[in-house]
């Protein structure tokens, strides 16, 4: 037969349109899509259920230090079983460099991390430390191995690079076609926010929210904007978590600037009083940039509908509640001393799918731009991300009338909370294929570890995104060639 397997009798939803359809997949890769496809050595009823594009999270810290050396609790064993539960057929954790770290010795330690996973993976590299060597020699060779965005941060005193380390790292990545990411929070604010709060001995953490205003994101986006555009690069904003720094993204980007974004479910479902809760509750809900109001949540699914943001991604940052994560400085510090971040790759998508499509916020096209698509072709993933001839069969059938109440026994991670406890979620992936192989089957792990293959990714897509021209400043025409 021609076919290994068959879906068939299913939904079948892109990020253009939702049509009923059969798909053919040979080789791990879909050959056909088609009204009726016959034969297939193994077939597959979607019983009128979604066929989608199997979700790419493209933001997760798995098996990675935190700046200050706590290590997250899943692992790419424990985190790509946990993605798969949600949706996901592939995700994109980072590769993290510490100061002093080579990038080739990153990528060997995150290749040997990584071998566990049963989803298909790569990496965002993250670069605390600029120097020569890793401008000149390693970035461009990491490039050539198919990684093709780089990640750097405004703040944390053992991140930031400083609005000249971003510049450098910005202008290499223009160099070779790479996106570079940002967590934008400006650094200077903050540490005046944590003196005046320490100064009066507000400690608990609500004054984390507090002590990361909205400004300082919103600052800090609108610096990095203006970096990338200086140097004609194209930029990924993370986590936007403000109305200003969304709307900030939306004007910029629809005058051209090369600009992607992204915000996630937290903001979205949770607000800063969370961070009220007793006792060590409360630092559960602690994450970077945090939590914010009401009012915020609004405004984010407007932005998210208008088409602002490409992707919502997790975020997901696994620190237990306890003293292996949160409270490796002890149970009784101030906030500043507790780790920052919440895990949820497993409730990306059906939180998204039960509030945004099911609720009328967003179409169930939009889901799969949002999802999977978008992520695709802002960091070169070709054979992702979307249902067609040619593509890997990376593919979730999701059922989209159940309703449960969220638990943490339904993450499947390493954790020991989770913060979308108790909400109602209606829409579950019951299967979901990495490259034709079911990892998730009838709603259960079938995947096996060391399943998954890193994926090398292309340049970013940057068609629909001329920049904005300010020839004075392009570097390639004021210093010449080298810097192409
Ligand atoms: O609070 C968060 N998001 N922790 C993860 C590290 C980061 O800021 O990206
Ligand atoms: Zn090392
Ligand atoms: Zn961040
Ligand atoms: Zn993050």
């Amino acid at each position: 037969t021609q076919f290994d397997t068959v879906i068939h009798s299913g939904q079948i939803a892109t990020a253009d349109q939702v049509f009923a359809g059969d798909i053919g997949i040979k080789d791990g890769r879909i050959i056909a899509v088609a009204e009726k496809i016959a034969g297939g050595e193994r077939r597959i009823d979607a019983g009128g259920r979604i066929v989608m594009p199997g979700g790419i999270e493209g933001h997760a810290h798995i098996a990675q230090e935190s700046s200050a050396g706590v290590m997250t609790a899943d692992d790419y064993l424990s985190g790509s079983i946990s993605a798969a539960y949600g949706g996901n057929s592939s995700f994109i954790p980072f590769a993290a460099q510490h100061r002093g770290q080579s990038i080739d010795h990153v990528l060997e330690t995150y290749g040997a991390r990584a071998r566990r996973s049963v989803i298909d993976y790569s990496w965002h590299l993250i670069i605390s430390d600029p120097t020569e060597a890793v401008l000149q020699d390693q970035l461009p060779r990491a490039f050539q191995q198919g990684i093709t965005s780089f990640k750097v941060f405004m703040t944390y005193d053992l991140m930031n690079l400083g609005d000249g380390g971003m510049l450098d790292i910005l202008t290499v990545a223009r160099a070779h076609g790479a996106i570079t990411m940002v967590h934008a929070e400006n650094n200077d604010m903050v540490k005046w926010m944590n003196r005046q709060l320490a100064a009066r001995g507000l400690t608990a953490p609500r004054y984390h929210a507090i002590s990361r205003p909205e400004l300082a994101e919103e600052e800090a986006i609108n610096r990095a904007i203006q970096l990338a555009k200086l140097a004609d690069a194209a930029l990924f904003i993370v986590h936007v978590s403000t109305a200003g720094g969304a709307a900030i993204v939306r004007r910029e980007k629809f005058n051209g600037a090369k600009l992607f974004a992204e915000t996630c479910p937290q903001y979205l479902a949770l607000t800063r009083d969370d961070l009220d809760r007793p006792g060590t509750e409360g630092a559960k809900f602690m994450c970077s940039p945090p939590l914010r109001g009401r009012e915020t949540q609004d405004a984010l699914w407007h932005h998210m509908a208008m088409g602002t943001f490409e992707s919502v991604s997790s975020d997901h940052a696994p620190y237990r509640a306890d003293e292996t994560g949160k409270f490796t400085a002890g149970f009784d510090v101030a906030y500043p001393k507790i780790a920052n971040g919440m895990p949820g790759i497993a409730m990306r998508l059906p939180w998204l799918f039960s509030e945004g499509v099911v609720k009328g916020r967003i179409t169930l096209e939009q889901f799969v731009a949002l999802s999977a698509t978008n992520a695709a072709k802002t960091f070169g993933c070709t054979t992702k991300g979307r249902i067609a001839p040619g593509m890997d069969a990376d593919i979730a059938i999701w059922n989209p009338d159940v309703t449960r109440t969220v638990t943490l026994a339904d993450q499947h991670d390493n954790m020991d909370y989770t913060p979308f406890e108790g909400l109602q979620i209606t829409g579950r992936p019951e299967h979901v294929l990495t490259r034709g192989a079911s990892v998730i089957a009838d709603g259960k792990l079938v995947g096996t570890e060391g399943q998954g293959q890193f994926f090398g990714r292309a340049p970013v897509d940057l068609r629909a995104r001329p920049g904005v021209a300010l020839p004075e400043f392009d570097p390639a025409q004021n210093f010449g060639t080298e810097l192409r």
